[in-house]
């Protein structure tokens, strides 16, 4: 059941336009605040602060950086500094720049966004109305690096108040054919992120929306330290993430790479047939798109408490970043208890523009008990 209580009568309000492409949204930004949202929105700040005057406090050291809260945005929607600035403005203190490449690709045309009713179990349908799980099957467009890397230092790094942590996606391009090259793209990225100012780099390890192996990395330890070594011996100390979607068993991986990296974001969106009437959509996508939102939340609660227990097993320092489903504060608390640092809202974040502020409140209050 969906937490989001404030949404306006007659259905979800998106602040993403889903009838849109990726490019449109680019360029046009969030949809305006009403006037009652903005009032709703001051409101919530005034009473944070008055919780963080009394000492409530949510903050958390992540990868030697200070966040002011544990809430934050992942790689979804925020694709540039339009994006980006309106979450921070919302009350989100770990900010994440949508995945971006090497060069310019154009990614999926429409359909990206739609309602689907189902489970991972017994299969996805789509549905005219909001059910809490969507697709996001956007195929990573991405501008150019010269135009992400401009906006990022002009309108992003410059404006970054104090207490936000940001970090910038990234994938190699499919032009990338080699494994030698596919791992050295990420090297090439990691060095153009450190050079922006940004304050870590993730790399997007688990896409669930390209039909080559690039969306399962995660799963092949080997390649992923193969990917982290290799940009260790250019970017050094630099802060590196990895994204990955669910395993029943992420051992292997923490093996590998658990001493490595300096923090794991879990889960991606998880790749699912999606049918219409009859036959599957997108079977020019690989017959699957990524379905994120609460059908994955049950998911995310077991990587995040697996990665949780390996961490604490075999003393491995990674950050710990819960995602997949949260709408509200329970199922915030549920991740932080399940051993996350820190989680972040993709899907419940496009439609509830209070949802960041709420949450703080919520933990803010809790804090104070
Ligand atoms: C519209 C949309 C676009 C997304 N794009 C990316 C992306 O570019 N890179 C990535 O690592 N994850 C991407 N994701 C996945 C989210 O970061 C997140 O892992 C997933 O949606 C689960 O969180 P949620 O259930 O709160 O949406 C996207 C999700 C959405 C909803």
């Amino acid at each position: 059941m969906t937490e989001m209580g404030d949404l306006p009568p007659g259905g979800p309000s998106w602040i993403y336009d889903t009838g849109s492409d990726y490019w449109t949204n680019y360029e046009n930004g969030p949809r305006r605040l009403t006037e009652k949202e903005r009032r709703d929105s001051e409101n919530l700040k005034s009473d944070i602060d008055e919780l963080k005057k009394s000492g409530a406090d949510i903050s958390v050291e992540l990868f030697g950086k200070r966040s002011d809260s544990v809430v934050g945005i992942p790689a979804g929607v925020a694709a540039n500094s339009k994006w980006i600035n309106f979450y921070s403005q919302a009350g989100y203190d770990i900010l994440t720049l949508k995945t971006v490449r090497d060069s310019y690709w154009e990614g999926w045309p429409l359909p990206n966004v739609i309602n689907v009713s189902g489970d991972f179990a017994g299969g996805f349908s789509f549905s005219k109305d909001f059910t809490g799980t969507i697709t996001n099957t956007f195929g990573i467009g991405s501008p150019d690096p010269e135009k992400w890397v401009e906006d990022v230092k002009e309108n992003i790094i410059k404006n970054l108040p104090k207490g936000k942590v940001f970090k910038i996606s990234v994938i190699p391009h499919p032009k990338h054919k080699t494994r030698e090259d596919f791992v050295g793209q990420f090297a090439n990225l990691s060095a153009i992120v450190k050079e922006t100012g940004a304050d870590c780099v993730e790399y997007d390890l688990s896409c669930p929306n390209l039909s080559s192996s690039e969306g399962d990395v995660y799963a092949d330890p080997k390649l992923t330290r193969e990917i982290v070594e290799s940009a260790r011996t250019v970017v050094g100390k630099y802060p590196i993430l990895i994204k990955v979607g669910y395993l029943d068993n992420f051992g292997h991986l923490t093996e590998a790479v658990g001493n490595i990296v300096d923090g794991i974001v879990a889960i991606n969106a998880m790749p699912a047939v999606v049918k219409d009437g009859g036959g599957p959509m997108f079977p020019e996508r690989g017959g699957k798109a990524g379905v994120c939102g609460e059908a994955l939340r049950e998911m995310g609660l077991n990587a995040v408490g697996q990665l949780h227990s390996l961490r604490q097993k075999s003393g491995y320092k990674y950050s710990l970043t819960g995602v997949g489903g949260i709408s509200g504060q329970n199922d915030a608390i549920r991740y932080l208890d399940a051993g996350a640092d820190a989680i972040e809202i993709g899907t419940a974040a496009m439609l509830n523009p209070l949802l960041a502020l709420s949450i703080k409140k919520a933990l803010m209050e809790r804090c104070e008990k």
